[in-house]
């Protein structure tokens, strides 16, 4: 098994480097992780040479185009576009190239707005999508769906999991199209340093979230690659909830912020409640392992430059 040659696309963002450390720490030496200069996932004669050129054993679909509620409900078009192109050209080429086993990551933004919390796999389809991130729903759907069907005409164990929302080591803390904890330990940071007052969060702070920290999701990963062989999607989250200002609260201790924290009703909250049921997973013998206060330290000392990269 660790003599495996497998493909990371999107190895080098924050849950495909993730994964590469989880890999190598279990003895995986076979690693193939090119940037996007090396390979275009997009570009589907690009993505059929290399699969063909470099037969892996396996692939893992960490690459994606992702964004915060900004990014997603502004560059609607790309979303859509570019998440299908990947997710097409690498499933499809994979099958081509007779590779057998596969694991695409999905988002638990695949589930319909008003869908039961917590939300089961069997909910996908159900009823209408949050808008505000349709277009990338709509993609990473269609990507499970792939996976599915090539796992039921051809047989191929393409499996897909669908994390909740992530954060950890090698986030992305760009001031607009990052997603909340980045977001959140950016500018309660910059507070600090500004001795400012008060932090403004978007919307009314009401939402509920559950948050898994980046490097639990790979250990999931390899368990479900390593063993998993069933067509429906599985759900991969933290099992816990809390309010976006409950979490504030947190990032601004972790962080030292000791101002107030205000909430801005007039910008979007997005889905009311969102929270994965990961009763399939913990029945498999998955459970997740950092607490949110520990996985936010460990984040925000990656934020410092100071954590392990
Ligand atoms: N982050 C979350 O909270 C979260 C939650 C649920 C699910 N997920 C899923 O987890 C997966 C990974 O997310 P992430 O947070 O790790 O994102 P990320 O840090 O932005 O990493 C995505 C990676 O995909 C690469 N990529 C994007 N388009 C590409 C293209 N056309 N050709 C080649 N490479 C391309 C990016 O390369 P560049 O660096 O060159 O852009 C980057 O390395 C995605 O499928 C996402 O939908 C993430």
């Amino acid at each position: 098994m660790k003599e495996l040659t497998i493909l990371i696309a999107g190895g080098r963002g924050m849950v495909g480097s993730a994964m590469v450390r989880r890999l190598q720490a279990e003895g995986y030496r076979h690693l193939l992780t090119p940037s996007r200069e090396d390979l275009d996932l997009t570009d589907q004669h690009q993505v059929r040479a290399y699969l063909r050129h470099k037969q892996p054993d396996s692939v893992i679909i960490a690459a994606a185009k992702v964004g915060g509620i900004y990014a997603n409900s502004t560059y609607t078009a790309d979303f859509l576009y570019e998440n299908l192109m990947i997710e097409c050209n690498l499933i499809h080429e994979s099958h081509r190239a007779d590779i057998d086993r596969l694991l695409f990551l999905g988002s638990t933004c695949i589930y319909p707005k008003l869908a039961p919390q917590p939300i089961p796999e069997e909910a996908l389809l159900t009823s209408a999508l949050e808008p505000t991130n349709e277009g990338y729903a709509l993609a990473k759907i269609a990507g499970v769906k792939l996976c599915t069907h090539y796992y039921k005409q051809y047989g191929r164990s393409y499996i897909s999991a669908m994390p909740t929302n992530l954060y950890g080591p090698g986030d992305n803390y760009h001031p607009q199209n990052s997603h909340v904890i980045p977001a959140l330990i950016r500018r309660m940071h910059e507070a600090k340093v500004k001795e400012a007052d008060e932090v403004v969060i978007w919307g009314s702070g009401k939402p509920l979230r559950d948050f898994l920290y980046v490097d639990d999701l790979a250990e999931a990963l390899l368990f479900l690659l390593e063993g998993y062989r069933e067509s429906l999607h599985i759900n991969v989250g933290s099992g816990e909830e809390i309010s976006i200002l409950e979490l504030a609260k947190l990032v601004a201790d972790v962080v030292g912020f000791q101002g107030e924290i205000v909430t801005d009703p007039s910008m979007p909250d997005g889905t009311p409640r969102k929270m994965a049921d990961i009763s399939r997973m913990t029945q498999l013998g998955w459970q997740p392992k950092t607490s949110l206060r520990e996985g936010l330290k460990l984040s925000y000392n990656d934020f410092l430059g100071l954590g392990k990269k």
